[in-house]
């Protein structure tokens, strides 16, 4: 028996079916409402709409619970490695063994970049944001990489992933080079996906770059922890693009766009900046608590807060974890964890934080974890690219092959003006 809502308008009754996740989460199909009624729904921001249903990631924000197709992040975390957590995403079980040196082999093939393409990293200017780069090298990947008709559907589309998840690190990496005036450093067979990458970015013909087990493990567990999050800003842009059968490189730039913002994932860049911002006035972090509270002023806590959490971030508990692990390993003491820690403390004891349900997300302590890695400032958005990079995919390929695909193209209520005359240019005031 289908379970409906009863929608009253005007003294009708109508009624709207009740869908059913496997988690038991509820929602009203209103895909029908503006035929029957000729009403539509307002939700700006979209906190309260479900633009699909998927089976890859399931949340959980009041629990502060993650899995990749039903898997908990913190096992996959712990037990793990990157590019199996992607295989996961994009194909929905974790591979064999057999499957998962395909891949491996497969990432490795693909890991070179067009040698024509250094011709853009060049002539960038040498402050322009990486992400700006990123996104518009991985839209150029379209020109140098075209459709392959003659391999079919589905293999054309498994190369495009490979590719897209090999090379979006081999171009990370070089631009990265490029900007310092540095010699770029080729991808390596016999490393592993997260060792190569570290590789390019730190070897050097004056220091070999020296491998590092628990460096390595560190970087697989912040990809993973970032490899999903279901319907977020940067997805849902790679979804809406998409929907309008664009290219797949195409749509991952668009979501590359989108996580630049400093309130998706350009937060664990600005999270840093605020925490040596404390750093510098003297590492009270009580001024900025004060204004984080103020209304007036819009400043916020930078890490702090989710859309969906309102509990802690399991994300941000493991890369809290990480941090300390890390920071001992390496003999590091940075200063700014420790600020971090006396505002988390602060916060977490602050009646606004409190009312409010403002905890730490992932941003908060993974911006200590990629200091402590070596990695510049301005790159840790695209360190947070690299790990979305399997959740764009297969949320992308979960729409193309949705039997209920549709265009997205959300509708509006007009308040602007009434129908009025053009005004020639003499007679306007
Ligand atoms: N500091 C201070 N106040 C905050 C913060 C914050 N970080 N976040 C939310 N609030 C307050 C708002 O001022 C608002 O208060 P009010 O109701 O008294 O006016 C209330 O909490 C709700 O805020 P919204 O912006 O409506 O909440 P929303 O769910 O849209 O925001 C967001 C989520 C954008 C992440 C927000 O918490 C934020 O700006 N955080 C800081 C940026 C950040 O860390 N982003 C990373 C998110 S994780 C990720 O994308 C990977």
């Amino acid at each position: 028996m289908q379970e409906t809502a009863k929608l009253i308008v005007d003294g009708r009754t109508f009624e709207l079916p009740i869908v059913r996740g496997t988690e038991g989460e509820k929602a009203l199909d209103i895909s029908r409402l503006r035929n029957e009624t000729g009403l539509i729904s307002l939700d700006p921001g979209y906190a309260n709409t479900g633009s699909c249903e998927s089976s890859i990631t399931f949340m959980d924000g009041e629990k502060g619970i993650l899995r990749y197709r039903g898997i908990p992040v913190e096992q996959l975390a712990e037990r793990s490695s990157f590019v199996e957590a992607a295989y996961l995403l994009i194909n929905g079980e974790l591979p064999t063994r057999q499957e998962l040196n395909r891949f491996s082999v497969m990432l490795n093939d693909h890991s070179l970049v067009h040698e024509d393409m250094r011709a853009f990293f060049e002539n960038f200017p040498r402050r322009a944001h990486p992400m700006g780069i990123l996104s518009s090298m991985v839209n150029a990947l379209r020109a140098f990489y075209p459709e392959l008709p003659e391999r079919g559907e589905e293999e054309e589309i498994n190369i495009t992933f490979t590719r897209l998840l090999s090379k979006v690190r081999t171009m990370a990496a070089a631009s990265y080079k490029i900007s310092r005036g540095h010699r770029v450093v080729y991808p390596r067979h016999d490393l592993s996906y997260c060792a190569n990458f570290l590789n390019m970015m730190f070897d050097s013909p004056v220091k070999p770059y020296v491998i590092d087990d628990d460096i390595v493990q560190a970087l697989n567990v912040f990809w993973i922890l970032h490899a999903d999050h279901e319907q977020n800003c940067s997805t849902a842009a790679v979804r809406l693009v998409g929907s309008a059968r664009v290219n797949l490189y195409a749509a991952i730039s668009a979501g590359i766009c989108a996580l630049w913002g400093p309130l998706h994932g350009g937060a664990n860049q600005a999270v840093i900046e605020m925490l040596n911002r404390i750093y510098t006035e003297g590492g009270d972090p009580g001024p900025f608590i004060l204004r984080a509270k103020d209304r007036k002023d819009p400043f916020r806590l930078m890490g702090f807060g989710h859309r969906v959490y309102k509990t802690y971030d399991p994300r941000a508990k493991i890369m809290k974890a990480m941090c300390d692990r890390i920071l001992e390993k390496l003999n590091l003491d940075d200063p700014l964890l420790d600020i971090a820690k006396t505002l988390e403390e602060v916060a977490l004891n602050d009646p606004y934080f409190i009312d409010h349900n403002l905890y730490p997300n992932v941003d908060f302590y993974s911006g200590i974890v990629l200091r402590a890695l070596g990695i510049p400032l301005n790159m840790f958005t695209v360190m947070f690219a690299i790990g979305r990079l399997p959740g764009w995919i297969s949320q992308w390929k979960e729409s193309v092959d949705d039997p209920k695909w549709k265009l997205h193209r959300p509708r509006q209520i007009y308040v602007g003006p009434r129908e009025r005359d053009y005004a020639p240019i003499g007679e306007r005031k």
